[in-house]
């Protein structure tokens, strides 16, 4: 299954899932793309011998339409089975995600549904939660709300401050999302 994976930064995530997609596994990585041009995770991906694009959001201003057409532009030319969002920043409108139905996968870092959206980590700390994690998630039309595939859950302790949360978060990030992809991509046949 030829799979392209979006990013906006570090790609962490991205590297990971490119790791897991050897040998036998169903899905292999055709594109990188990203919607900023010096996002580190393109140097990564292009280390590893993996295609790369990207997008910049800031040159179309407010045209969501154009932007999402030459990201689209750049997917058509790959032709991937499975798109996976990884520390992907921009939200993507109903048409795009309809061109891709069922097929768009994301993480996000909280237990949804709770805390869809930004700052995850500093909402559950101030809310007193005493656990947080990650969620793999099919894209819908609504920001992070599509069925979950995955999730997995980290212990938040007294002495956590957002930071030491997320990276906490981050490591189970790396070991289910490579899980969950690989349990898509066989079940998609
Ligand atoms: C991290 O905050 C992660 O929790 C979220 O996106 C951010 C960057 O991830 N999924 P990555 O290193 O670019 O994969």
């Amino acid at each position: 299954k030829r799979t392209a994976i979006l990013i906006s930064g570090g790609g962490s995530n991205m590297v990971r899932l490119c790791e897991d997609m050897t040998g036998d596994h169903p899905a292999r990585p055709v594109l990188v793309l990203s919607n900023d041009p010096a996002a580190a995770g393109l140097t990564k991906a292009s280390a590893m011998g993996i295609a790369t694009a990207a997008v910049d959001h800031r040159a179309f201003g407010k045209d969501r339409a154009a932007f999402e057409a030459e990201l689209l532009r750049h997917l058509e030319a790959a032709d991937p089975d499975i798109i996976c969002l990884a520390g992907f920043m921009r939200v993507l409108s109903a048409d795009f995600v309809s061109r891709y139905e069922g097929r768009i996968l994301n993480i996000h870092p909280s237990l949804l549904p709770k805390y869809k959206g930004l700052n995850t980590h500093s909402r559950a700390i101030e809310a007193g939660d005493t656990e947080a994690g990650c969620t793999v998630h099919l894209v819908t039309a609504e920001l992070d709300d599509g069925p979950i595939l995955g999730q997995a859950k980290v212990a938040i302790v007294p002495e956590d401050v957002p930071d030491s949360l997320a990276a906490k978060v981050l490591v189970e990030e790396h070991r289910l999302y490579p899980e969950v992809l690989r349990a898509f991509a066989t079940s998609l046949g």
